[in-house]
C-alpha cells in the first residue's frame, strides 16, 4: 500500500473542503484533498446562490473572487410575497449597509477548483473506499483507492468535509455524537431557465397552492423552484405543469413571469439536520457532513465556508503556538452560528410552505406572520439581520 503524509486531509471537494484547502493554502499549511466525484459532476452540481457578504468577502480575500466580484449580481433587497401582494424588505438599510451576492455555488466551485490545480497542490478526484482510522491519536489516517491503487494518508489532523451522506461522521462512535432532526413534508422542484430574470431580486411566494421562489443566476439565467411533495419523482412535472405552477404561485397583476427553455430540472428533500459536537479526537467536520438547514434560509452554503474560516484559523494557531485552545472551542463556536441558522430556516420554510394537510386555521396564522413581517420594522429588521448573515463570532 502506498503511503504518504501531509498536515490536513480533507475528505470531500465541495465549498467546505476547496476553501478549507485554500485558506490553509495562504497560510502556507500543506493539504491533501480527496474527493469521490468526478471534476465535472462535482463543478456542475446546481445548488446555492445566495451568499451572504462575509462569505463574497472571505472568497475575495482568499485570493478567489475575481470572476465573482465582477460576475456576482449584488442584491440590497429581497421579496416576500402572499396574498398576491409582493412586500420589499429593504435588507441593506435594515441591516447598516449588509448586501448578498448572487453567485451560483458551481462557479465558486470553479473558481476553487481551477485555483487549486493552478498551484500545483493535491486534489485527487474519483477516489474510491475512503475510510478514517485512529482519529483520537496523534497521527489519524485516511484510507482510500485512486486509480487503482490502495493508499493511506497519515495526517495530524482530518476535516470531514463530505457532506450529509459522507463517511466521516459515521465515523464518530455513537456514543459521544448527538443528533438532532426534523423531516419536512415537503420538497422543491428546482429549475435552471435560459431566460432573463423576471424581477431584479429573489422573490420568495406563498401561496395556497404552496410555495415557489423565484431567483437567479446571471443576466440570462433564472433560478426557480416550487414546493413539490418530497418523493415527487421529476417525471410527474413536465415542463408545462411547472410553469402552470410558478405562473399561479408567483403571479402578480401588472407584472408577467418570462418563460425559457428548462435547462436543468431536479428535485430536493428538505430537512434540519445538527451533528453535536463538531469534533472528534484529530477529526473536524465541516459543513453540511455536521449540519443541514432547509434550502429556504439560502444558509447551507454560507454556514459551510463559515465552519472552515473557524477551522482554518484555529488550525493555523495550533501550528504557530502549539497552542490547541481555538481547536477546542471549534465545535461550540459554529454550533452556536449554526443553532440560529437552523431556527432562522425551520421558521421561515414553515412560514412560507403550504404542509399536505392545511388547516384553515394554520393558514390565517402564517398570513398573519407574513403580514407582520412585511409591516412591522422591527420584525422586518430581525428577517433582514438573520437573512443577511448574524455575525455571532
Ligand atoms: P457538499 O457540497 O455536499 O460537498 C461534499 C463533497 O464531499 C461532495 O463533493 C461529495 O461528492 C464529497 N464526498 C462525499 N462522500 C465522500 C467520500 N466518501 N469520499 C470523498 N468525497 C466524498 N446554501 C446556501 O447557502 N444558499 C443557497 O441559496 C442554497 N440553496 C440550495 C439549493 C438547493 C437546491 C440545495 C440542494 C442546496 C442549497 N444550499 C444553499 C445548500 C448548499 O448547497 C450546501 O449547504 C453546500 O453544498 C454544503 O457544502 P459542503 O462542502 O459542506 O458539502
Ligand atoms: C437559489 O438561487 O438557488 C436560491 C435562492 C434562495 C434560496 C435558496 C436557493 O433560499
Amino acid at each position: 500500500m502506498k503511503s504518504t503524509r501531509t498536515q490536513v486531509g480533507i475528505v470531500g471537494a465541495g465549498p467546505a473542503g476547496l476553501t478549507l484547502a485554500r485558506l490553509l493554502e495562504v497560510e502556507g499549511i500543506d493539504a491533501v484533498l480527496l474527493e469521490g466525484r468526478s471534476r465535472e459532476y462535482v463543478e456542475n452540481r446546481i445548488r446555492a446562490g445566495v451568499l451572504e457578504q462575509r462569505t463574497a468577502e472571505l472568497l475575495t480575500d482568499a485570493g478567489v473572487g475575481e470572476r465573482l466580484e465582477r460576475e456576482g449580481l449584488v442584491h440590497h433587497g429581497v421579496n416576500l410575497q402572499f396574498e398576491r401582494e409582493r412586500h420589499r424588505i429593504p435588507l441593506t438599510e435594515l441591516t447598516g449597509g449588509k448586501r448578498l451576492v448572487v453567485y451560483g455555488q458551481t462557479e465558486i466551485v470553479k473558481d476553487l477548483v481551477a485555483a487549486r490545480i493552478a498551484s500545483g497542490l493535491p486534489l485527487l478526484f474519483e477516489v474510491d473506499d475512503v475510510s478514517v482510522h485512529e482519529l483520537e491519536s496523534p497521527s489519524p489516517r485516511i484510507r482510500f483507492r485512486h486509480e487503482g491503487e490502495e493508499q493511506e494518508l497519515r495526517c495530524d489532523l482530518v476535516a470531514g468535509c463530505d457532506g450529509f451522506h459522507g463517511v466521516c461522521r459515521p465515523s464518530i462512535p455513537p456514543d459521544v455524537l448527538r443528533t438532532f432532526s426534523r423531516e419536512y413534508p415537503f420538497g422543491w422542484l428546482g429549475i435552471l431557465t435560459g431566460v432573463a430574470p423576471s424581477h431584479d431580486e429573489v422573490v420568495y411566494a406563498h401561496s395556497d397552492r404552496g410555495f415557489a421562489l423565484l431567483s437567479m443566476r446571471s443576466p440570462e439565467l433564472s433560478r426557480l423552484y416550487v414546493q413539490c411533495r418530497p418523493d415527487d419523482d421529476v417525471a410527474e412535472w413536465p415542463d408545462e405543469r411547472i410553469w402552470s405552477e410558478l405562473q399561479f404561485r408567483l403571479g402578480l397583476d401588472g407584472w408577467t413571469l418570462a418563460e425559457g427553455p428548462v435547462l436543468e430540472k431536479g428535485i430536493t428533500g428538505m430537512r434540519s439536520f445538527v451533528a453535536e459536537p463538531m469534533r472528534y479526537g484529530r477529526l473536524f467536520l465541516a459543513g453540511d457532513a455536521a449540519h443541514i438547514v432547509p434550502p429556504t434560509g439560502a444558509k447551507g452554503l454560507n454556514l459551510a465556508i463559515a465552519d472552515v474560516r473557524v477551522l482554518a484559523e484555529a488550525i493555523v494557531s495550533w501550528y504557530r503556538t502549539g497552542d490547541e485552545m481555538l481547536l477546542d472551542a471549534y465545535s461550540s463556536t459554529c454550533l452556536r452560528r449554526v443553532w440560529r441558522a437552523e431556527q432562522f430556516s425551520a421558521w421561515l420554510t414553515s412560514m412560507l410552505h403550504t404542509p399536505p394537510n392545511e388547516d384553515p386555521f394554520g393558514l390565517k396564522l402564517r398570513i398573519s406572520e407574513l403580514r407582520y413581517v412585511t409591516s412591522s420594522e422591527s420584525a422586518a429588521r430581525s428577517f433582514a439581520e438573520n437573512y443577511v448573515g448574524l455575525d455571532l463570532v
